[in-house]
Parts: C-alpha cells; structure tokens; sequence
C-alpha cells in the first residue's frame, strides 16, 4: 500500500501573510486542494493523510469534504518543525499498521501544488527497488558555500562542481520501517539538526542508498511572496491555453516553450 503524507504544518513566515500560505487561493482553489487532488487522482496512491498548521485543521476538513475527496483518511496537527511533522506522520501511520506489516509513504510538501503523476509514478516504482527515494533537478545556478567573517560578511570557501549538485524537491519516499528506524536513532542524537527526510536517513542509516528520481523544474515551492504569482500565472496560463487537455500536459507544453509561442500565434 502506498500513502502520501502531505504536511501543511508549517505558518509560512517568508511569504508573510496572515494565514498559513497552503491555504491561499492560486487559481481559484486553496494551494492545499492543488496539491490533494494531485495526490487523489494518482493511481499509484492508495490514501492521504494531512498534517496541518495548529489551529487550521478544520479548514482542511472543509476543503477535502468539499472537494470529495475519497482518499483523504484523516487531517491532524503537525509539529513546531517540519521533522516534527513527519514524526507525528510516522507515529500515526504505525499505530494502524499490523505487526510485520510495512507501507511506502510519500512525504510531500503542501506547497508544492505543481507535482506531476509522472513524479508521483516514479518514486512508487522506485520502491520496489529501494527503500528510500529523493527527487531532484539539476541546478541552473552555480551554488557557492560561504562562510561570514564577522562585521565584514561572507567570503566564498568553495564553489562545488555544478554538473553534480541538484536541488532537492518533494516527494521524499521511504518505507514506512526504514524512516521510522532513521527517526529512531535521530531522537538519540542532542545534536540532530535536518530540514527534510532524506537527511535523517543519510545521517543516521548511512548504509540505506537513497535513489534519485528526476523532478520537474515546474514541482515548485511557494516559499518567497514571488512564488505565489508565479505559481499563480502556471495555473492561468495552463488553463487558458488548452482546458480540454490534463494539467500534466500543458505544463510540459509550457516547459518546451510551445505553449508559449502558441499565444505569441
Ligand atoms: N511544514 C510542516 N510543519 C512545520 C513546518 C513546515 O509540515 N512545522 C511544511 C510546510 O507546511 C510546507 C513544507 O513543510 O508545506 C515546506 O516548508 P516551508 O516552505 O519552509 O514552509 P513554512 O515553514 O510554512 O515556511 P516558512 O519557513 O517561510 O515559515
């Protein structure tokens, strides 16, 4: 059985509006409900659970019942983190498992409305073979790492090879035992320090190999106020340009540059 977890536990601080970002309205629909009829419509997933910000949970519930959403079983609180958040996903997700029993669980950001099936496809097959699973792209820009040099700011201490650095998306998918295990021994740890899941399991099972599977430059995440009205125009643009095809289609159209020179037309 396959479940996406989505977690929506986060108040989105840097785009800084008064309600939590994955519940703004981008082309007509909360990003949240972007993001669960994705998940619905995915033949490769079984059933969603939803971590949502404290204080928020019944507006989700509304959204879901709304939408019809079937393969929504429960919408709860998240943690202060977002590995919280994963952890409360993990400690529920068990408690209804058998024992031997496990599940491949899909960990996805709630502001990533732009997912495609294909990602989604992928990441499932891909744990037929492996028992963790990243997505990525590879990165435009040349990523430095600095250092700050007290009053006088930062100063470059190496600047990677671009041609092997990628940029880390969602979904992030595992078997339920495997980040369950890695969680395990990171709460042994004083120092644990990650902002996702893949490093939970590269630092504390570092014999696990975590697969990578290609992304989509389109899989964004609404994070700074820009992203809003770009994720904003993708959505418009899809859906002027062609309402008869699927979503999926008409974004890759966009990524070619067709799309766009059929409105140039
Ligand atoms: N997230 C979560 N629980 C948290 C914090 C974040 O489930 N305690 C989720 C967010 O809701 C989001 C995803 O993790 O879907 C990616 O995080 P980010 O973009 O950093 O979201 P926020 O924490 O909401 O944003 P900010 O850091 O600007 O406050």
């Amino acid at each position: 059985r396959t479940t996406a977890v989505i977690l929506a536990g986060g108040t989105g601080q840097r785009v800084g509006l008064s309600i939590p970002k994955q519940l703004l309205k981008i082309a007509g629909k909360a990003v949240i409900e972007h993001t669960l009829n994705t998940f619905e419509k995915a033949d490769s997933v079984d059933d969603i659970l939803v971590l949502m910000a404290p204080g928020y949970v019944p507006e989700v519930e509304k959204i879901v019942a709304k939408a019809g959403f079937t393969k929504v079983t429960k919408v709860i609180e998240g943690g202060a983190t977002r590995n919280e958040t994963t952890e409360r996903a993990i400690a529920e997700l068990s408690a209804s498992l058998a024992d031997g029993e496990d599940l491949n669980v899909l960990f996805h950001d709630a502001v990533r409305p732009l997912l495609s099936q294909r990602v989604i496809d992928d990441c499932v097959a891909a744990l037929e073979r492996y028992q963790a699973v990243d997505v990525a792209i590879p990165s435009a820009d040349t990523i430095i790492v600095t250092r700050t040099h007290g009053d006088d700011g930062e100063f470059i201490t190496e600047i990677p090879d671009r041609s092997r650095l990628r940029r880390g998306q969602t979904p992030q998918a595992f078997k339920l035992s495997t980040i369950r295990r890695a969680y395990e021994i990171a709460a042994e740890d004083p120092n644990f320090q990650a902002t996702d899941d893949c490093t939970v399991v590269l630092k504390y099972l570092p014999n696990v190999p975590i697969h990578v599977v290609a992304g989509d430059e389109y899989n964004m995440k609404v994070t700074q106020p820009v992203d809003v009205f770009i994720a904003d125009k993708l959505f418009q643009l899809a859906s002027t340009a062609a309402p008869e095809q699927n979503d999926e289609h008409v974004y890759r159209e966009l990524l070619t540059g067709r799309t766009l020179v059929v409105f140039g037309g």
